[in-house]
């Protein structure tokens, strides 16, 4: 698609001055602007409580592209994208006043265009003002009375089921769902997108693809950093709002998902929310046998030592949040009766890596001596998010000699050897989508809904009944023991091989 068949859009970002904005957005936005991927009438609005002139707003963007941006800035590529930084816009987010000021900038664009001007509307800005920000936009008629205005908003959507259907409903009162953007940015990334390239764009996999050759799922999200600066903001979430309600069910929804009929945003969305529909609620009773939650002590990681999540800055020494979460989960289908998907995720973990293991059943009939196959292991498949882009299938290959011995190998697919290409960073895929107005890759109301109804049970048993262990696993380590014990129970271990990792 070239730059003049896209519609003409003025970006509106909320909190403009903000980390977010520094780190994610301006630095996808000038990735987008210098690879052509902008429509040609495009103009970017700040809008911060920060007092700054437009040139400082400027200036503290292009700091953002030096620092967090794949591409280095080149100063061609920066003055063309400079030139769409139009506005800068001080004062309350709230006040009717920034309304106005938007809706008559917006109208300007009209006239200079001649026509359209999208207006996409970006929070990036503190959950807490969300509401109060699309009211304004709806006062001021820059909601769904103009056919391509957009709201992106991002996570955390909610802090349970009841806190996210109020959100949705103040959204759903200005603007159409379609018009509504949510992001997780887990489903802008490469990886995670050709997940449904490999199950759906190939013969290979889907017919293995269930309950008959596979025999369970694991994924994980581990990081090796702590909460660093969000200590504030993490205090109120913690690992099982912050990570699993999002970004580890979205993962488990395109793991687990029915073949779509087409990627129209609207079918692949459906195929999913069956998906969360599917999962076995976790009754208050049984919590404790199929979640884990865990918190770091102080330890050692990468060869530093690191302090624990309860001396963090705006932690509480007494804390009981958790920065490490481990799940039983069961889809119940047809495809997927009685697989079981173990998921986990948590903060200060031995490595960082985000990968997918799908574990195939064992051969039906061992036919060969037991001393060719001591080193035998059911075939498995390993996709792998981050940071290494790369898929591995492990299956078993004849040990060169005189006798038959079998010994596990890998083929092995890796995204920069094949594509000599970088990827795009998940915000850009995200951002240009927004601009296409594709909402493929953002989360419908009834998805966060879903999910919430999940995890609900689970907060309210874990606030209930206060941890008495924490901190129970130390900075570098790979969780909580009781996470091995929650495999362990089903006659299975973790999968930390050899290939994940740094
Ligand atoms: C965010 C969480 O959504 O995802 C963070 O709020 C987490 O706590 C981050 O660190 C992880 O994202 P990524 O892309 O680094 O895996």
């Amino acid at each position: 698609m070239n730059r003049s068949s896209l519609s003409p859009t003025v970006l509106v970002i909320f909190g403009a001055a903000g980390d977010l904005a520094w780190r994610k957005i301006a630095p996808a936005l000038y990735s987008l602007s210098a690879e052509g991927w902008l429509p040609e009438k495009f103009a970017i609005i700040g809008v911060d409580r920060k007092e700054m002139t437009k040139e400082e707003f400027i200036g503290h963007l292009r700091s953002g592209v030096e620092s967090f941006c794949r591409r280095k800035l080149d100063e061609a590529s920066w003055s063309t994208f400079a030139a769409s930084l139009s506005q800068y816009h001080s004062g309350d987010l709230t006040h009717p006043d920034t309304f106005e000021v938007l809706a008559k900038a917006i109208g300007d664009f009209r006239q200079q265009w001649g026509g359209a001007a999208n207006p996409v509307f970006y929070l990036a800005t503190s959950p807490t003002l969300i509401e109060a920000i699309a009211t304004g936009l709806g006062k001021a008629g820059l909601g769904r009375n103009i056919p391509g205005s957009r709201i992106v908003v991002e996570k955390p959507f909610g802090r349970d089921l009841a806190s996210a259907q109020a959100l949705n409903r103040s959204l759903a009162e200005v603007f159409a769902e379609k018009q509504i953007f949510r992001i997780d940015h887990y489903l802008g990334k490469e990886t995670v997108q050709n997940i449904l390239a490999l199950r759906f764009g190939n013969a290979w996999f889907e017919p293995i693809w269930d309950r008959r050759y596979i025999d369970s799922v694991q994924i994980t999200v581990a990081e090796t950093i702590g909460v660093e600066q969000r200590g504030g903001y993490y205090e109120h979430a913690g690992a099982l709002r912050d990570m699993v309600q999002n970004h580890l069910f979205q993962l488990l929804c395109i793991v687990a998902m029915e073949p779509p009929v087409s990627f129209e945003a609207e079918e692949v969305r459906n195929k999913k929310t069956d998906v969360l529909h599917a999962i076995r609620p976790f009754p208050t009773e049984a919590v404790h046998r199929l979640a884990v939650r865990g918190q770091y002590g102080a330890g050692w990681v990468h060869g530093q030592h690191v302090p624990a999540y309860r001396s963090e800055p705006d932690v509480s020494p007494d804390s009981k949040m958790e920065s490490f979460v481990a799940l039983k989960v069961f889809v119940d289908n047809w495809r997927w009766q009685d697989v079981p998907f173990y998921l986990r995720t948590g903060k200060r973990m031995a490595q960082r890596v985000s990968q997918i293991v799908i574990n195939l059943r064992p051969v039906p009939h061992q036919a060969f001596p037991e001393i060719a196959v001591d080193q035998w292991h059911p075939n498995r498949m390993i996709l792998h998010i981050q940071p290494k882009e790369s898929i591995l299938l492990n299956f078993q290959a004849k040990r060169p000699g005189p006798t038959i011995r079998l010994t596990p190998v890998d083929l092995h697919f890796s995204y920069p050897d094949a594509f000599k290409t970088e990827s795009p960073e998940a915000y850009e895929t995200l951002l240009r989508d927004v601009i296409l107005g594709d909402g493929t890759l953002f989360m419908r109301a009834d998805q966060v809904e879903a999910a919430w109804s999940l995890v609900d049970p689970i907060l309210q048993v874990w606030e209930s009944n206060p941890p008495t262990d924490f901190p129970n696993y130390s900075a570098g380590s790979w969780g909580p023991e009781a996470a091995q014990v929650l495999i362990a129970r089903d006659g299975k271990s973790w999968f930390e091989g050899p290939e994940d990792g740094e």
